[in-house]
């Protein structure tokens, strides 16, 4: 079946947390104008779209995910007026802009809700999740907040709970009230009418709750557990997309991606499918989970390429064919790739520009975050004043408070915390990796004067280079974009070896997950035909022979045609 054409399945987003990315004005906080230096930077690596993480107002609870206006620009990252010469700078390159859109919860500050808690009968009062408590005025359920502790905080101006599945600072709004929900399509509009390009829906298949807001499952007797099966893929959610998608999306030429925890590739189905209306693709987690027990993020697995594999596949082939994937490693959530699936010390070029092989020659939108195209790492700090993340320093604290020892809470934050992949982008090796001439809000990863974008640039062998490439592969091969997904090799526990097939023309892709030396034979099908190198991470991949050895992280793009 043809596919249907769309400028969204053959970009690829950068995502900026403008936080981190560049401060313009030496206080230490990256920001808006500093986001218009980098355009040319962003324009040779040859991205699409740049995604921004939240730039609204905002108290910063949760780094701007907490949002107190939805339409003024947060004081630290400059005024609306550099907001819109960042977009036009951005529009004249050819760059699109996507904005972060937080609306399964406001901010506490956020005028809606400073009416909400004023009293019961409030026109406010159901924008948000109010409840009494329960008979004993406990919590009016169990669910836990994805930031510890309960999900309910108790008011006392008027006796009663607000719902907040995140930090306090971020009650939930209420969907089931269709005021809210055309206050959210009126404030979309307000932003494309100004020419934004799309957005990302933060948590967007939360907020449509059970009714009734039940008690979660707690067999182990827990003060409090996660209520996700209550509130993920709830049961309206479909309707309110489909709503959004009619009041506001279909007017526009837009590209909209949902972040969505907890959803499967059969749910992914109904949100990404065409005909349906909702989505154009969602950001899914199970890939990043991967390396987590039952206990969740913090019960941390050693991740294996079969389960990895077997995941990717099923993602691959479940959209094939009416939905699209999102291809993601990074973002301002997650660990730094290199070091969490590659290997950051011993093989940083080979594993880095492995792993963004294996991931862009797959079909779907791939997005780049910040730093990741030229190998940024997870960092180490051993004092926990040193990290910013709430959610980071929920966990720290509950946990000490159970008398968990230091050591073993920050072995588990070097490895999975958040501020991994916040701490400023390390532009050169100048004081600060040249991201602020002030004192930055989080500090510098040490290893900025060997790590940075103007060493990447200077290289012509370095993973930026690489990344660049990559980009203009999928720029100049619709068999990238558009081509069907195969695996070749099944059950081989070093090696991620898949094609892609348009026409007559076919990329064979081989990828050494592992600083092993795995061989590999190429399928019956092609033995004996010629194949050029269309890409490849080390030199002097061979073209000619049937069975090869891959070496240490080696990936390779044979194309066939
Ligand atoms: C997901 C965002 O990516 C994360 O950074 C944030 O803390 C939560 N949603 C809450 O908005």
């Amino acid at each position: 079946m043809a596919e249907t054409k769309r400028w969204w399945k053959e970009s690829v987003v950068y995502q900026i947390y403008p936080r981190s990315f560049n401060d313009s004005n030496g206080d230490g906080i990256g920001d808006i104008p500093g986001i218009t230096e980098k355009l040319d930077y962003l324009k040779t690596l040859g991205i699409d779209v740049i995604w921004l993480s939240p730039v609204y107002k905002s108290p910063n609870d949760d780094n701007g995910y907490d949002i107190s206006d939805y339409k003024d620009i947060m004081d630290e990252f400059g005024t609306m007026a550099d907001w819109e010469t960042m977009l036009a700078e951005a529009h004249k390159r050819g760059l699109k802009v996507i904005m972060d859109l937080v609306v399964n919860h406001s901010s506490d500050e956020h005028a809606w809700f400073l009416e909400s808690r004023q009293a019961k009968d409030n026109p406010y009062r159901d924008y948000y999740i109010w409840r009494p408590g329960k008979e004993d005025g406990s919590e009016p359920n169990n669910w836990e907040s994805a930031f510890s502790g309960s999900a309910w905080e108790y008011d006392e101006k008027t006796g009663e709970y607000y719902l907040h599945l995140f930090s306090k600072k971020q009650p939930d709004l209420n969907w089931e009230n269709p005021t809210v929900r055309s206050e959210v399509h009126d404030m979309m509009k307000w932003w494309l009418d100004k020419g934004v390009d799309g957005f990302r829906m933060d948590v967007i298949n939360f907020i449509s709750k059970e009714p009734g807001l039940p008690d979660a499952p707690n067999p182990h007797g827990k003060k409090y557990v996660p209520g996700g099966d209550y509130f993920m893929n709830g049961p309206r959610i479909h309707e309110f997309l489909h709503e959004m998608y009619n009041e506001v999306l279909r007017h526009y030429d837009v590209m909209t991606v949902g972040e969505m925890p907890g959803v499967d590739e059969k749910e992914a189905i109904k949100y990404t499918d065409e005909a349906r209306e909702e989505l154009n693709m969602v950001f899914q987690f199970e890939h990043v989970d991967l390396d987590s027990g039952p206990e969740g993020k913090w019960d941390i697995r050693p991740l294996k390429l079969e389960a990895l594999r077997e995941n990717l596949v099923k993602w691959q082939k479940a959209l094939e064919h009416n939905g699209w994937n999102s291809l993601y490693w990074n973002n301002h959530d997650q660990p730094r790739v290199v070091s969490r699936f590659g290997n950051d010390r011993d093989y940083h070029y080979q594993s880095a520009t492995m792993l963004a092989t294996l991931l862009h020659m797959m079909k779907g939108t791939p997005y780049i975050y910040q730093g990741e195209e030229f190998g940024m790492t997870n960092v180490a700090f051993t004092d926990i004043a040193d990290y910013n993340d709430i959610e980071t320093l929920n966990m720290y604290h509950e946990k000490r408070a159970e008398g968990v020892p230091h050591d073993e809470l920050m072995a588990k934050i070097h490895i999975k915390g958040r501020d991994n992949a916040r701490t400023p982008v390390q532009w050169d090796d100048s004081r600060h990796a040249g991201f602020t001439s002030g004192e930055p809000w989080l500090k510098v990863n040490p290893n900025y004067p060997e790590v940075n974008a103007e060493a990447a640039l200077n290289d012509p062998k370095s993973i930026f280079y690489y990344y660049q490439k990559l980009i203009e592969l999928r720029h100049s091969n619709e068999t990238v974009v558009y081509g069907s997904f195969d695996l070749l090799i099944e059950d081989d526990p070093e090696v991620f070896a898949y094609k892609r097939e348009l026409g007559d023309e076919m990329l064979l892709v081989y990828c050494n997950f592992y600083n092993g030396e795995p061989d590999v034979t190429l399928p019956k099908e092609v033995r004996g035909r010629e194949r050029e190198l269309f890409l490849a991470n080390r030199e002097d991949a061979p073209t000619d022979l049937d069975t090869f050895t891959l070496r240490p992280y080696e990936a390779v793009v044979y194309r066939i045609r």
